[in-house]
């Protein structure tokens, strides 16, 4: 199964298997990882699964909705330019070992 690496913002990291077709958020959520709440469970409508993603694989990356660039404005720690939300990146081989910085708040 493809790993994730989420890096909290202390520094910790947590590498954790998450399927093919699950996202990013699921992956947190279901493994109690602290750091990503996914309050709307996916439906990119409130923000608190915001990551800064590995410039490494940002371009493997879909690309960003209107939706999740809207709400990218409003999020509680700053948006930065490798922002995105993990309920909108969903697992697949090819980006087997992304790297996601936790921010401060969500
Ligand atoms: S979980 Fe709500 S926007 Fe991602």
């Amino acid at each position: 199964m493809p790993k994730v690496v989420y890096v909290d913002f202390q520094g910790n990291r947590n590498e954790l298997e998450v399927a093919n077709g699950m996202t990013l958020m699921q992956g947190a959520v279901m493994n109690g990882l602290d750091g990503i709440e996914g309050e709307c469970s996916g439906s990119c409508a409130c923000a608190t699964c915001h990551c800064y993603v590995d410039e490494a694989y940002l371009d493997k990356l879909p690309e960003m909705s209107e939706n999740e660039d809207e709400l990218l404005d409003g999020t509680a720690s700053e948006r930065l330019g490798t922002s995105r939300l993990s309920c909108q990146i969903r697992m697949a081989d090819d980006l087997d070992g992304i790297v996601v910085q936790l921010p401060e708040e969500q």
